[in-house]
């Protein structure tokens, strides 16, 4: 049988305390107080982020991306919770003068709009950061600064003010000026925002060479094509985090009801080979994989099964029967590991569905593709059965 739990995001799952993350935010709150009274913007996150990840995160403007990264970086602090940054608890015992310290010997910041001091070179701006710190002798300053604009491809422009480079050159600059202390850990906010796409194309260069370099970066974002090139990407609505497997399993599926989706659904566990979904039965769930992998298996004719499809993780199934009703058209078993899903009520689905017409597009066409699968499939057993009856007619 399956084990059932309550509702969990993969987030609050994987919030244990492991020495291979980079960044851990347990039961993070943030309010602000204005004239019109107090607002909460960050609504109890919990995140875990490992060494070595190229982290996206997106959601809409106002849900909370900034505030999110200023407590990572202790550039603000929160009002509840936890932050434990490359193994430091980064706001309990820590006075702001040890933080900033703290910050620049493990952090790099990038922001949108660069932040060089104008009336400073290129060269001078690296060497900045790196005065902050005093990690590197006063002679070897210059070299180091040099060799990291070398990286971005800025060495010609070492002793050129802001102003006289491109918007796309200012961001190599800031980003040089981030890495001058060599941290684990970058943390950018709409990096490329301000940029061009072909800067902002030279700068997932550069930040994917890092991470290469076993670096850590986190990166909030509004560009899809930029999402696609790291290896996790979080989404936020209004001052919660979704659950990474829906985000993924339905990217059609609009925020607010991802959100929803997040608190309505079941984690199940099946053991290898173990069966989800009973042909000619009933289902009264949408599925999706978090991890494993699920065997859809149909019969033919002479009752023999076949595994129709293998589905991955972030796939999904269920929702054949769930859109035409009726009973279930396959087996769904675990396949050879045991398998973890989200399991959403049907009610639940069919109410966002309805709700969302680009998602149940999306869905249908789907659906349309496994039952012209399925259809291939019957047909082809069909054939090889004829085929079998005439050579043995032969
Ligand atoms: N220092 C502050 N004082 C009061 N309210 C704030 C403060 N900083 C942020 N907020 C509010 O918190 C909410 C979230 O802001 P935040 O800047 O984190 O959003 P965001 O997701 O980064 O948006 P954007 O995509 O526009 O950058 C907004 O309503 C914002 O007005
Ligand atoms: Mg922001």
């Amino acid at each position: 049988m399956a084990r059932l739990s309550k509702p969990a995001t993969d987030s609050v799952r994987r919030a244990e305390s492991t020495p291979q993350s980079m960044i851990e935010l347990r039961g993070l709150v943030k309010r602000f107080s204005n004239a019109a009274g107090e607002f909460t913007v960050l609504k109890g996150v919990d995140l875990t982020i490992k060494r070595g990840e190229f982290v996206s995160i997106v959601g809409k403007s106002g849900s909370g991306k900034s505030t999110l990264l200023n407590m990572v970086t202790g550039i603000d602090h929160p009002t509840e919770g936890r932050v434990v940054v490359n193994g430091t608890d980064i706001y309990t015992g820590v006075s702001e003068s040890q933080r900033s310290k703290w910050r620049g010997k493990n952090l790099g910041i990038v922001f949108q709009f660069f932040q060089l001091l104008p009336m400073l070179t290129l060269l001078e701006n690296v060497m900045l950061s790196m005065d902050y710190v005093d990690m590197y002798d006063f002679d070897e300053r210059p070299a180091r600064a040099m060799e990291l604009l070398k990286l971005v491809g800025l060495e010609k422009f070492a002793n050129k003010l802001p102003v006289l480079v491109s918007t796309g050159q200012q961001q190599l600059a800031a980003i040089a000026r981030a890495m001058a202390c060599d941290p684990p850990l970058l943390v950018a906010d709409e990096p490329t925002g301000n940029l061009d796409s072909r800067s902002a194309d030279t700068i997932i260069q550069l930040f994917e060479g890092f991470v290469s370099q076993g670096k850590t970066i986190v990166m909030v974002t509004h560009d899809p094509s930029l999402t696609s090139r790291t290896h996790r990407n979080i989404v936020i609505s209004d001052g919660e985090l979704i659950d990474e497997t829906i985000s993924r399993s339905l990217p059609q599926l609009r925020h607010r009801h991802m959100l929803e989706f997040t608190k309505l659904v079941e984690e199940q566990v099946y053991q290898p080979h173990e069966t989800i979904i009973s042909r000619n039965q009933s289902v009264d769930y949408f599925f999706m994989i978090r991890r494993g992998e699920v065997d859809v298996i149909l019969q033919d004719r002479k009752k023999n099964d076949y595994v129709i499809s293998r589905l991955q993780p972030n796939e999904f199934f269920g929702e054949i029967e769930l859109l035409r009703g009726g009973k279930s058209i396959a087996n769904v078993r675990a396949g050879d590991k045991p398998v973890e899903v989200l399991a959403l009520h049907h009610s639940d689905f069919l109410r966002v569905i309805n709700e969302s017409p680009i998602t149940a597009e999306a869905i249908g066409r789907i659906v349309q593709k496994r039952l012209e699968q399925k259809r291939v499939d019957d047909q082809r057993a069909e054939n090889r059965k004829k085929d079998n009856h005439a050579s043995k007619m032969a």
